[in-house]
């Protein structure tokens, strides 16, 4: 096969929603559609149960799950799929925003009734950022929900895109009969059988009387009267639309039931974007330029504390990877050979010695790697796009063991190139300050420092409101508020400056005093 169709038969993708939703569900469905598990119940989730939060087997556990799941590749038709899978936990919602950055698409699971839920509200944002494309699931249709029109509308406000039903339900809950096929013209009769596949009536389109027999006489009447509504008021589906991020398709189903999940499988593959290009600072990256070219979107540590290797995720953008060539890592301009990097397929790691564009491969990393880097074939390209955003929750780290002191260093460094929180450096006191996402963050840090690296830290608490990246084209200005602030400046571990502001209305005090100035929430601007 050519290298342009490699590309074409890829779909890297993520499915994201609120815990809870379904993902993990969904996920699993589609793997048994595409043959890579053959029963349910084979993906493990790999949240971490609100009760668990100290508890450390439980973390210990999902590091050892998200490795194995990080990727799922496997082969649909003539489709090559990978999906990757984003941490259940919104302590870890960094990791997810940053593999948000390695897939070309995204599929977000909303529970019928809960509607939009505040993480898939964060995580659309960043899609937004990006124009990914977005399809919608509406799941858990067997049980009592909302109204499908209501959900719609809530869709279209709280996730701030247009949206186009490519599925209709008949009743939900106690009364859900099925789903009616827009895009297909189908309808397929719901039978809650969690190992089935659904069941399809062959109809020429709506008015067809056999709509009447499979669901009766009221509820066929009511579909025609909903679908009446649905053209009056949504334009056509457009696919060019959909691709630049502007219109959501929405399905309907329940992935539990394994209902409806094939046929947003089926549009899924025609509809979603094959690998597109990549912004590098330099240039776009095309897909199907001849040299290769890939960057380092998530590491993962490995479990075993003794050996302190990881594995680094990099995501092909241009060109095909092959195991044993020379690549070029261009942090540090150093020439790299990979003898083991591994591929996902099918739920299995295992040694592969090519892959192209839109492919994940895991290469064991002894701590070369940092979040962000870039891989060649020669050319000096660094990728734009991997950013952090300013943390929620802020702590001094404080060495508690003086002899420990350069072990304590090397495992937050380390701990901060994998991405597992940021690290600030106060330029009043000089003391460390890290920002996480999540209370358990910390928890994470705590244990891997003592664990893997012999060093032990205490938290001292520190109240900071956010953190926000300042610049401004005027030095005077820059310099004026540096020193009116110089409590409260910190550089970031790239040598930016970073305003540490202890309040919402201090921050809003500082903007309003300093308009030259520019507070920028996200690392990257
Ligand atoms: P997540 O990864 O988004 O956090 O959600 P997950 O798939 O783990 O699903 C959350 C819960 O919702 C699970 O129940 C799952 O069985 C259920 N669920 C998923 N899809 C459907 C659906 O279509 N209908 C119904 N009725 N339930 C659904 P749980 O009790 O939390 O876990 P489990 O013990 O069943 O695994």
């Amino acid at each position: 096969m050519s290298l342009q169709e490699e590309i074409a038969r890829r779909r890297t993708f993520a499915i994201i929603s609120h815990p809870d939703a379904g993902k993990t569900t969904l996920t699993e469905k589609l793997l048994l559609f595409g043959g890579a598990i053959h029963v349910a119940g084979a993906v493990k989730s790999n949240k971490i149960k609100k009760t668990a939060t100290s508890d450390w087997m439980e973390i210990e556990k999902q590091r050892g799950i998200s490795v194995a799941t990080s990727v799922m590749g496997f082969n649909y038709g003539d489709y090559k799929i990978n999906i990757l899978d984003t941490p259940g936990h919104q302590d870890f919602a960094e990791d997810t925003y940053r593999t948000l950055t390695a897939v070309d698409s995204v599929i977000i699971v909303v529970d019928v009734a809960k509607g939009v839920e505040q993480q898939t509200r964060k995580l659309m944002e960043v899609c937004r950022m990006r124009n990914t494309p977005v399809i919608i699931f509406v799941n858990k249709l067997d049980r009592e929900g909302r109204d499908p029109f209501d959900i719609l509308d809530e869709l279209e406000n709280e996730l701030k895109i247009s949206v186009r039903p490519l599925s209709w339900p008949i009743n939900i809950g106690a009364k859900f009969k099925g789903v009616y096929n827009i895009y297909e013209h189908g309808l397929d009769l719901f039978q809650p059988d969690k190992q089935k596949v659904t069941e399809r009536v062959e109809i020429d389109d709506v008015n067809d009387p056999a709509i009447d027999e499979a669901v009766g006489a009221s509820d066929a009447a009511k579909l025609r009267e909903d679908l009446e509504l649905i053209e009056g008021v949504y334009p056509e589906f457009d696919s060019e639309a959909y691709l630049r991020g502007q219109v959501a398709p929405v399905f309907f189903g329940s992935a539990l039931n394994t209902f409806g999940v094939k046929e947003l499988l089926d549009c899924f593959v025609k509809i979603a974007p094959s690998p597109r290009p990549t912004n590098a600072v330099e240039r776009v990256i095309e897909p199907q330029e001849e040299a290769f070219s890939g960057f380092v979107f998530k590491i993962h540590a490995n479990m075993d504390p003794n050996h302190r290797s990881c594995i680094a995720f990099v995501k092909i953008c241009s060109g095909k990877f092959e195991r044993n060539a020379n690549y070029k890592h261009i942090r540090t301009g150093k020439m790299m050979r990979f003898a083991a990097p591994t591929a996902f397929m099918a739920q299995k790691k295992s040694v592969v010695d090519e892959a192209y564009p839109g492919d994940i491969v895991g290469i064991p990393d002894t701590g070369n790697f940092k979040i962000g880097d870039t891989l060649t074939s020669g050319e000096n390209l660094h990728f734009k796009g991997l950013p952090s955003f300013s943390p929620e929750m802020f702590k001094y780290i404080e060495n508690t063991d003086p002899m420990k002191s350069k072990q304590l260093e090397k495992g937050i460094q380390q701990l901060m190139d994998e991405g597992v929180a940021q690290l600030f450096v106060n330029q009043f006191n000089g003391r460390k300050i890290i920002g996480t996402v999540g209370q358990l963050q910390f928890e994470v840090i705590q244990y891997r420092l003592l664990h893997e690296y012999g060093a032990q830290c205490r938290w001292e608490p520190i109240s900071l409101y956010k953190a926000c990246w300042v610049e401004s084209d005027d030095k005077a200005a820059l310099d004026a508020f540096k020193k009116r602030k110089h409590q409260f400046m910190a550089l970031d571990r790239d040598g930016r400056d970073v305003f540490m502001a202890d309040s919402n209305y201090v921050l809003q005090m500082a903007q309003a005093d300093f308009p030259a100035i520019r507070f920028h929430f996200s690392s990257e601007f």
